[in-house]
């Protein structure tokens, strides 16, 4: 099945990263709206402007399901996409309940953009896990600057997240749940500053598990690390170089992905 994954950005790569690895036998389409991206700092009305438009693009590739690989797009805009199209669309989620399951009774900071820690989908979900005692929520937009300009270890990002996490009182967190695709490429520097009591969660195994859920398709262990995948920056990726450096961020992934 051709898959479509989208984001504003690189963040989503770190989803279809996963996804390679469990579905090799399957199509991929990565589409990033480079033009617009970030989102998480915009009005919700314009990144429902943008997440409509790249979904008529995506509709048109003739995709069988589209996994929206970005916080912020699912928290804005993937009800009104749900009620326009009848494909299945998975969207992320921040793994708050996977973090109280494992940490009962402990606390949780969900890092995220301004839109998706402001909007009302993680409100609802706090409220449905019973986290409202529990669930801390902490904007990192300016991550997603530093990811998007490929500065992810650096003295400015280490300075900017230890400054914005000092006021925490970490003995009292069990996790850090990274509500933003973007935020996966800083795991390192996340790793460096947390106390090590304190896990650091994605949602990305759990997106690709629903979309496995959703479509029927079967998962299985890959020896294809890099399964068929047609890329799109705004526009159709075919540049050599320009391929090559969105295999380096995935090669960055597969190094984050062993960090927790
Ligand atoms: N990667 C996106 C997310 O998961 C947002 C990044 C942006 O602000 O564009 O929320």
């Amino acid at each position: 099945m051709k898959i479509a994954f989208f984001d504003s950005g690189i963040g989503g790569l770190s989803v279809l990263h996963h996804a390679m690895k469990v579905l090799p036998q399957e199509e991929f389409i990565f589409f990033a709206d480079e033009d617009n991206v970030p989102y998480g700092t915009k009005s919700p009305e314009e990144v429902l402007r943008f997440v409509d438009e790249a979904f008529r693009f995506l509709i048109a590739q003739e995709v069988g399901a589209i996994v929206v690989a970005c916080n912020t797009a699912t928290s804005v805009a993937v009800k009104a996409m749900r009620e326009k199209y009848s494909l299945p669309i998975i969207g992320m989620e921040p793994a708050l309940k996977v973090a109280l399951d494992a940490f009962p009774n402990r606390k949780v900071l969900v890092a995220a953009t301004a839109i998706t820690i402001t909007g009302k989908k993680i409100f609802k979900l706090i409220k449905k896990i019973h986290a409202e005692n529990f669930a801390e929520l902490k904007a990192l937009s300016k991550l997603v600057e530093f990811a998007e300009r490929q500065e992810f270890v650096s003295a400015a990002v280490e300075k900017y997240l230890r400054e914005e996490l000092a006021a925490y009182d970490f003995e009292k967190f069990s996790s850090l749940v990274l509500g933003c695709t973007h935020f996966n490429y800083f795991k390192d520097t996340f790793r460096k500053i947390l106390p090590p009591h304190v896990k650091i969660l994605d949602g990305n195994a759990g997106t690709v598990n629903e979309l496995i859920r959703r479509t029927n398709l079967k998962s299985s262990l890959t020896t294809n690390r890099y399964p068929l995948t047609t890329y799109y920056s705004g526009r159709k990726v075919e540049d050599a170089a320009e391929l090559l450096r969105l295999k380096k961020f995935l090669q960055r992934l597969d190094e984050m992905e062993t960090i927790i």
